[in-house]
């Protein structure tokens, strides 16, 4: 069965339990990719799962000119194709509260039409005043709509609240983020400000947390003393598509491992937290982020590794290189993979390394954490050939699961081994598909729950571990790029990055693939 086609889960626990307030979400950026991709899909399917109570209300700022109606039907369109179909009882409920304004976001005196639509819908819809600021829209906009949010009245409400969600990038370097942390909290509360990392959302990914914390036999053995090295990959085969302009000043350090993958690296790292609120599980993980062993320029040769995708082929078709693609400088300096070694100095993990890989085009779709364990102390059965060390191999997408595996006798009359999986696969075990990540983060932010959003000390942090890095890679433009091609697992000088014995996994589709015949 593949994913998209399992049933959704039973949604009426989670009612009970948790709805959030009436409230008004205005999206700044409403007529760009995002919206009609991501969030308009998501909130359609809270509110037609009945997560969001029926006077929910949606109001669009962009500067493109459109109607109410027009804007709903281009929002139709984009939950149809990227959502799912629409049953239209449901879609003319949701409709009613979807509102457009065509404005200039940056323009103060255009906040007077926002405030009196919010009003209206408050008077029509009862949405009590409550509001979700949604920033979609470039970094350059963050600031001047926060202040013109505050100047129009509309950050602080009285006997309501406002949250305002802040999209990636944020900052694009130490200095960048402590700035508009600093410029931000003169207008928003911490508390009121809501960091998206989508990764947070994913199920594969909270998961993580109860695998660790939720079973005994894993936690003893997940320490200095069993573990012998860790390694995260985000491997994706899809290029940079149309997002030259943003991805050639980001790069996949930035892109990918200042935010998505040091969350996965301090989820896997972190300690058991004492209790499981926001607060709690935010303190550990920026605890893992203050032991890792600080870096300097003159470091980067030795734990990080920077590639460039040449041409190549992706499932059997020929793709262009990096440098080939639309609106990519010729000569780009930019990497689109990044490959850094780290090691968390604390008593859990002292002696660990952790490797992050994250690439574009590379030869599989695979993200996935992969635990590799020691060897045990003594190799009574290995023969002339090597038994491969036990490893977990937690997939974070596609084909979400875990596998640990462990060796086996081979039946027969000799004592032959071979590494075997067990492995848990959520479509075969739950028979359902998981919610898109916006569909969580949003609900989330709706009720106040801050737990799977960045905290500012945790993007200063992991600013601060990569700006060396990224200032390194700046000053000594790479002379070797495109150094792998489209299709392979990135560059020949990630393998060095490794110390004695260890090497990168190439992740399979199904790990039982991977196992290895040992005779
Ligand atoms: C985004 C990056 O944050 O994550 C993209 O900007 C990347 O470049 C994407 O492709 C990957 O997300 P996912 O959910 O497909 O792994």
């Amino acid at each position: 069965m593949s994913a998209t086609t399992l049933e959704r889960p039973q949604t009426d626990s989670v009612r009970l339990e948790r709805t959030p307030d009436p409230c008004v979400m205005v999206i700044f950026g409403a007529s760009g990719d995002l919206t009609k991709r991501k969030l308009l899909p998501a909130v359609y399917m809270l509110f037609k799962e009945h997560l969001v109570p029926p006077n929910f209300s949606i109001v669009g700022f962009s500067r493109s000119p459109m109607s109410d109606d027009e804007f709903r039907s281009h929002m139709r369109d984009g939950v149809e194709e990227f959502g799912g179909p629409v049953d239209t009882a449901t879609w003319q409920k949701f409709a009613a509260g979807l509102r457009y304004i065509s404005a200039h976001p940056h323009h103060p005196e255009e906040y007077a039409k926002l405030t009196g639509v919010l009003s209206e819908l408050d008077r029509e819809r009862g949405t009590g005043g409550n509001r979700v600021y949604y920033l979609a829209v470039p970094p350059s906009s963050f600031l001047p709509i926060v202040r013109n949010l505050q100047a129009a009245g509309l950050a602080q409400p009285e006997q309501a609240w406002a949250r305002v969600i802040i999209e990636k990038p944020f900052g694009h370097d130490l200095e960048s983020a402590q700035a508009l942390n600093c410029e931000l909290s003169k207008v928003f509360r911490e508390e009121q400000i809501y960091r998206i990392d989508h990764y947070l959302g994913k199920e594969t990914v909270q998961n993580l947390l109860v695998f660790r914390f939720a079973n005994g036999i894993f936690e003893p053995i997940w320490n200095r003393r069993y573990v012998d090295h860790v390694q995260i990959t985000a491997a994706e085969t899809l290029g940079v598509e149309n997002r030259a302009s943003y991805y050639e000043e980001a790069g996949a350090l930035r892109d990918m491992v200042q935010n998505h993958m040091l969350q996965l690296l301090t989820m896997t790292a972190m300690e058991p937290p004492v209790a499981f609120d926001a607060e709690t599980v935010r303190a550990e993980k920026v605890k893992v982020l203050r032991a890792i062993r600080p870096l300097c320029s003159e470091d980067t040769p030795h734990c990080a590794v920077r590639g460039q995708y040449g041409p190549g082929q992706i499932g059997g078709e020929k793709v262009v290189g990096y440098r080939q693609e639309p609106g990519v400088d010729p000569n780009s300096n930019t990497e689109t993979f990044a490959a850094v070694k780290l090691h968390i100095e604390n008593w859990r993990w002292a002696g660990v390394p952790f490797y992050l890989r994250a690439g574009k085009r590379l030869a599989r779709h695979a993200t996935e954490i992969a635990v590799q364990f020691r060897q045990p102390p003594l190799r009574l059965f290995e023969g002339t050939h090597a038994i491969p060390p036990n490893l977990i191999v937690v997939r974070i997408q596609p084909d979400e699961g875990i596998a640990l595996r462990f060796s086996a006798k081979r039946p027969g009359p000799a004592t032959r081994v071979r590494d075997v999986n067990m492995d848990f696969r959520y479509s075969t075990s739950f028979g359902m598909a998981s919610a898109n990540a916006y569909e969580r983060l949003l609900l989330d932010c709706m009720l106040g729950d801050p737990s799977l959003f960045a905290s500012s000390r945790f993007v200063e942090l992991g600013w601060s571990l990569l700006t060396p890095m990224l200032e390194a890679w700046k000053n000594h433009p790479a002379p070797d790029f495109p150094n792998y091609a489209a299709g392979t697992w990135g560059p020949a000088a990630a393998d060095k990055l490794m110390d004695y014995g260890q090497s990168w996994r190439s992740p399979s589709q199904s790990d039982d693939d991977a196992a290895t015949p040992m005779e």
